[in-house]
């Protein structure tokens, strides 16, 4: 596989790629652009994701559920943003008491949102766009209701028995060490299962890295019983990507193997996925919902979102969730114009992730997706702006989540719906396309809705957006139009840090990959700042977004004065 594109390299370059093509003549090689980079994909370096939740993006038969047809309507206004791919939470069939992340068919589009052929259908007007879609897949549960774990369940051995993680006894909670995972009293078996994440998705069994020999019931990891499991679980990949989809976001990777001290059973699956990946899909791309980039890209991912750590709540989040999630951290994020935040305290994990990462993967940053609560409110599309320039401007691969281009709100949305609790559910509204009737969603009545739309008169809509040029949709798709031009904004380009202190502002950082330089400045604040980075400006500065910042260069270092709630983005000339 070639993964090196400089002057150097090019002549080697050429002979690998030739031989790699004749060693692999079914599928295009993947590639990027610098010797230090990752291997992936060639369309991955400039990639921006839009992700789309299939219940609430557009509904085309009324029933007040969106569907894969409404998708494939909608791909034309996708594209029009400037994204290069989609992202798609599950659409599989499913009793839908986790939104659909409670599979219970991993081979079949569940009937609300359409057929199989529909899928296919999606991926191919898709790709006639030049849109690359990604598909969730949901490795370590499924739902009760999964006709594999409904033969697990059963008191008669089975080839399903060991698919779950079951104790031997009904009496046999597993240790304290799986304290609330395991389920008691489910099924005529003699056991209890154990859970993933809600009580009604239980653990597929991808085996113990210690198994505990007074625990019988634990299977080492090369079990026959897992074995089989894993090997079904690579199926269903092959069975998405022989129909079009191109790659995975995965859900929970890293919660596989159980009693597994740094992950390392889960990690060797994951080699051994990449491995399939790269030989017979080497077009495919693989993205993990773990939140540890060191050990997800060791296993193999493209990229890994860093999310589910404390440290994210400084970025965007902390007085919402005050207000929406009924959490109390302390303190301000960063992105707010009180100017009280603290961006080093993310920062200095994701800096030591970054470098240990470096030539292995991509990390990506999130600042919306399904579980996470909208971040518009109370926020000027100024602050907005911000906000999507940093996404746009850090390494790795961004993720757009729907609405959020016209600043959608976070809705105040009190009960569950389908185990979307608070906040989850008020991220989750459909989306508002125009000033007709459910905001064009839905022909549906207004109860029959999935969940409710913002019922302000004022709510963003795409419409009202499209017809006003200084909407935050323009600025978005300026901005996403921006990194998929600049090499140096890929998601492989070098990140140097030029200005951050502790409880300070403005953030500001460098991006470079080859001769390509681009200094980026952020300042959330308020107020008005000048700071001194270690950079010595010589030739011509080009503003390719924001305001100008006044910069003068005295030998190696120059002074950086910038307005409040601005950015700038510069290119180095
Ligand atoms: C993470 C998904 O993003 C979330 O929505 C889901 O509830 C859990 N994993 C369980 O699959």
């Amino acid at each position: 596989m070639n993964y090196c594109f400089n002057n150097k390299c090019f002549a080697i370059l050429i002979l690998l790629t030739f031989f790699s093509i004749r060693l692999n003549a079914q599928k295009a090689p993947s590639s990027s652009l610098v010797s230090s980079s990752p291997k992936c994909p060639s369309w991955v370096p400039d990639a921006v994701f839009y992700e789309i939740y299939p219940q609430t993006f557009s509904d085309t038969d009324g029933d007040g559920i969106g569907d894969l047809k409404g998708i494939i309507q909608n791909l034309r206004y996708v594209k029009s943003l400037g994204v290069s791919a989609i992202w798609l939470n599950p659409f599989y069939e499913s009793p839908f008491r986790d939104a659909g992340y409670d599979v219970s068919d991993f081979y079949k589009v569940a009937a609300r949102y359409g057929t199989n052929e529909d899928a296919k259908k999606l991926f191919q007007e898709a790709h006639e766009l030049g849109l690359k879609v990604i598909i969730d897949y949901v490795p370590g549960h499924t739902s009760i209701d999964h006709p594999w774990f409904k033969a697990s369940a059963s008191a008669k051995p089975n080839k399903y028995s060991n698919w779950y993680v079951w104790t031997n006894n009904t009496w046999d909670n597993g240790g304290s060490e799986f304290a609330g995972k395991m389920i008691q009293g489910f099924s005529e078996r003699n056991g209890n299962f154990m859970t993933n994440y809600f009580w009604h998705q239980p653990a597929l069994n991808f085996g113990f890295g210690k198994v505990d020999p007074k625990k019988p019931w634990q299977l080492p990891a090369n079990h026959p019983d897992v074995r089989e499991l894993k090997d079904e679980m690579k199926n269903v990949l092959k069975y998405w990507l022989d129909m079009g989809a191109d790659g995975f976001r995965i859900d929970m990777a890293g919660s596989l193997t159980k009693n597994d001290q740094g992950s390392l059973e889960c990690i060797k699956w994951w080699k051994e996925v990449r491995e399939m990946l790269d030989t017979q899909y080497p077009n495919a791309f693989i993205v993990s919902e773990w939140s540890h980039p060191p050990a997800a890209l060791e296993g193999g991912f493209h990229a890994d979102y860093l999310h589910w750590i404390a440290e994210y709540e400084n970025l965007f989040r902390k007085e919402q969730s005050r207000s929406l999630n009924g959490v109390s951290p302390d303190g301000y994020s960063y992105f707010d114009q009180k100017g009280m935040g603290d961006i080093s305290a993310f920062m200095n994990v994701y800096l030591k992730q970054l470098e240990e990462t470096k030539s292995k993967g991509f990390i990506s940053i999130p600042v919306g997706n399904h579980d996470l609560s909208r971040i518009t409110n109370n926020r000027s599309k100024e602050d907005l702006e911000i906000i999507y320039a940093f996404l746009m401007t850090m390494p790795g691969v961004p993720f757009f989540y729907y609405g959020d281009e016209i600043g959608m709100k976070q809705l105040l949305i009190e009960n569950a719906k389908e185990g979307c609790y608070k906040p989850r559910a008020g991220a989750r509204t459909p989306m508002q396309w125009n000033t007709s009737n459910n905001a064009g969603f839905s022909a549906a009545s207004s109860e029959k809705l999935w969940l409710p739309i913002d019922s302000d008169p004022l709510r963003p809509t795409v419409q009202t957006a499209l017809n006003n040029p200084t909407s935050i949709w323009y600025r978005t798709k300026h901005l996403i139009e921006l990194r998929r031009k600049e090499k140096a904004l890929y998601a492989q380009a070098d990140f140097k840090v030029l200005y951050m202190e502790k409880d300070k502002y403005p953030f500001i950082y460098s991006r470079s990959l080859g001769n390509e330089k681009i200094i980026v400045a952020l300042n959330p604040s308020g107020k008005e700042l000048s700071v001194e980075i270690p950079l010595k400006i010589k030739g011509k500065l080009e503003l390719l977004s924001g305001t100008p910042s006044i910069l003068n260069t005295t030998g190696d270092k120059t002074m950086l004065t910038m307005k409040g709630v601005s950015y700038s983005i510069y290119k180095l000339k």
